[in-house]
Formats: C-alpha cells, structure tokens, sequence
C-alpha cells in the first residue's frame, strides 16, 4: 500500500495497483493526473475537500462515495456516487471502508445542506487507515481507537476549523495510532503552523510522526 499526499486534505492511496482518492482538493500539487482512480471519498461538501472530486469522477466514472446528501449532490451533478451513512461497512475490490462522526459543518457549493460531516476509516489488506475528515477533538476518537484499531491517523492540525496540533496529540493518544500524518495545515495564513512542534510533541508520546511533501 502506499500513500500519497497532494497536499491540504488530499491523498491518494493506492493498493495492487488501484488507487483511490480522499477529498481531491489539488490546488496545491502540481501536474497531477488521475489514473486508475476506483474511487473518490469526499468527507464533507466544503469546497476544499469536494475539491475536483465531480470533474474527476465524470472524467473516469469512479463513483464519489459520500454521506446520503452529498452523494445526492454529486449524482445530480452528473458523478457517479456512492451513498452512505455513518457507522457501517461498505465493501469494495480492494478492501472496505466505514465513515465516521466528524463534527464540523458541511453544505455544497450551492450553499445548501449536505449531510452529516464524516471521516473514514480504510481497512486494507489488515491494514487500517483512519482519515478524519475536518472535525474538533472528540471522544468519537476514544470509540474509533477502540474499535477500528487504527495503524495510520490522517488529522487535522491547522485549528481555525478544525483540531490544532495540542488537540491532534489528544486524539492521537485516544487513537491509539503509531503513525500520525498531519493534513489541513499550512494551505492558508489562518491555519499555519509550526510542523517541527507537532512532530516534537507527537514524538513525545512515543509515536512517530509522518509529515508527508505535497507529492510525496
Ligand atoms: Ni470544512
Ligand atoms: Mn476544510
């Protein structure tokens, strides 16, 4: 399996050759072209995280999995997509995938309503990887540590919206994950931070922290 980071919330995951997209917002990667793209996950309607997500699943028919409304949005905008809702496991070729509470706010472009924020947690190959979306600290990440067991957290850390890097630390404790990826830092003034503190204080609770290069 391999991950890569096309900066902000965007990563795509590729296993046995089939990659996948989370939240392809790709202002900030540079010549990226998808290419057997099974699927795109979109964790909520905000534009920095639908991102090119509906262009690129016109473009290569991969279906746009999302929570019921946004799902809707998509399908109308003439994505393929996939429709679910928090807390049950969808199964695909290449392994399976539940979304998860976020709490945070999500409309569509159009400003209307779009369901419930999510994040996602990837079972691959007995691999788990947990992608949480935009969300504050919460104890949801007690329940997802416990149940899903995850080996790789993808969080937020850039605050302003979402987690800042002492709540990151929190969740990644409640985690229970040994590897911490940061996202949703740095892409704009109001969420920067300092990386070096956030690998300093996640190294200090003995895990490892994987700041990734857009590209990566
Ligand atoms: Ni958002
Ligand atoms: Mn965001």
């Amino acid at each position: 399996m391999k991950i890569h980071y096309l900066g902000h919330s965007a990563f795509e995951i590729e296993t046995n050759g089939k990659k996948f997209l989370i939240d392809p917002f790709l202002v900030c990667v540079q010549n990226y072209k998808p290419e057997n793209i099974y699927n795109i996950f979109v964790t909520h309607g905000h534009g920095d995280h639908l991102g090119s997500a509906i262009e690129i699943s016109r473009m290569t028919s991969a279906p746009i999995t999302a929570i019921f409304e946004l799902a809707n949005y998509c399908s109308k905008q003439g994505a393929k997509a996939i429709d679910i809702g928090l807390g049950a496991w969808q199964e695909y070729s290449w392994g399976r995938v539940v979304a998860v509470p976020a709490f945070h706010s999500s409309t569509t472009p159009d400003g209307h309503y779009a369901g419930s924020p999510c994040g996602f947690v990837f079972d691959i190959d007995g691999q788990t990887i947990y992608h949480a979306g935009d969300t504050s600290l919460s104890t949801e990440m007690k329940m997802i540590g416990e149940v899903y067991q995850p080996d790789i957290a993808i969080l937020p850390i850039g605050g302003k919206y979402t987690m800042d890097i002492e709540h990151a630390v929190k969740a990644a404790e409640w985690l229970g994950a040994s590897a911490i990826i940061p996202m949703h830092y740095n892409t704009f003034d109001a969420i920067s931070v300092d990386i070096t503190e956030f690998e300093r204080q996640i190294r200090e609770i003995g895990k490892i922290p994987m700041v990734m290069k857009i590209g990566e």
